[in-house]
């Protein structure tokens, strides 16, 4: 029987700035995106009839708001191909976290579906098609390091950029909700001036001590206002030594940079997160 296998990375946003409200309701941002190796895991095998979807997190069902569902959809209309395939998905990537895992599935969903059918559509065809699932997908048609503007859909690979650190995931178990986190969200409210562009100074970024000069999240003051758990964690990355600390997307994961060298002793993790799914990962 034929099975593709695709593994569908989360990512961390190491630096998030709104630009403006959309006519559409949407935000263009710009954003830097990071994938990490922590993986969910997609499958897919020939079914008798129409789509199955089968995964070890009970809460994703065959509906509209599974994006792996939502892939499926866009690529039978792409194609014409009528889809009858098995979906079988491992979840390791906390939902509601900002860390893009529906979004990665998606993409993931795209690229088997397109090798399984042998359907021939390129990377751009992906882009498109992901743009139509959600705002953080086509990113993770091209995975890696990128620059990305608009609602999402402008993806462009940063191709020489610090990697040399490890990232500590911390994640306080609350679903944020991103609606409502954008919602809330008033550009006259940013600590930034609103012209300071990540593209125009991502340049000077050649270490990992430089990223605190030049990232920063602007949902994160927002987030903070409504779970000050955030602001709680931020500060006790920073206190076991990381270089820099900030929350991914909308959040509630907040992330925290190590140089390679910098040890971590068990107890001050402990003492520091214990009540949190905690998770250490490296860029990709
Ligand atoms: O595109 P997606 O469904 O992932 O977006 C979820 C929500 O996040 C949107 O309904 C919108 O409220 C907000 N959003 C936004 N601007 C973006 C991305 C998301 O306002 N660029």
């Amino acid at each position: 029987m034929k099975v593709i296998v695709e593994k569908a990375g989360a990512k961390i946003n190491l630096g998030l700035r709104v630009v403006n409200k959309r006519a559409d309701g949407y935000h263009n941002l710009e954003s830097i995106f990071q994938e990490v190796d922590l993986f969910d895991t997609l499958e897919i095998s020939q079914s008798e009839n129409g789509i199955k979807f089968v995964s070890n997190d009970p809460e994703l069902g065959e509906g509209e708001n599974n994006l792996c569902i939502r892939a499926c959809q866009v690529f039978e209309e792409e194609t014409g191909i009528p889809l009858h395939i098995q979906i079988r998905l491992e979840k390791l990537i906390p939902k509601g976290a900002g860390l893009g895992g529906g979004s990665s599935d998606a993409a993931a969903c795209l690229r088997a579906l397109n090798r399984f059918y042998g359907a021939g559509l390129r990377r751009g065809d992906l882009i498109r098609l992901a743009a139509r699932i959600g705002s953080d997908v086509p990113f993770f048609v091209v995975g890696g390091t990128a620059l990305v503007k608009g609602r999402g859909e402008v993806v462009m690979p940063v191709l020489h950029f610090p990697k040399n650190y490890r990232v500590l995931l911390v994640y306080p178990n609350l679903h944020t909700p991103t609606p409502q986190i954008f919602k809330k969200f008033q550009l006259g409210l940013t600590h930034y001036p609103p012209n300071v562009k990540f593209e125009a100074v991502i340049c000077r970024v050649e270490a990992v001590k430089d990223f605190k000069l030049v990232f920063f999240n602007d949902l994160e003051k927002v987030t903070k206002s409504v779970y000050p758990v955030v602001n709680e964690i931020k500060e006790r990355l920073y206190s076991v030594g990381a270089e820099f600390a900030s929350m991914s997307g909308s959040g509630s994961v907040v992330f925290g940079l190590f140089e390679d060298r910098v040890e971590v002793s068990s107890e001050s993790m402990k003492e520091a997160f214990g009540d949190f799914w905690v998770k250490w990962v490296k860029p990709i």
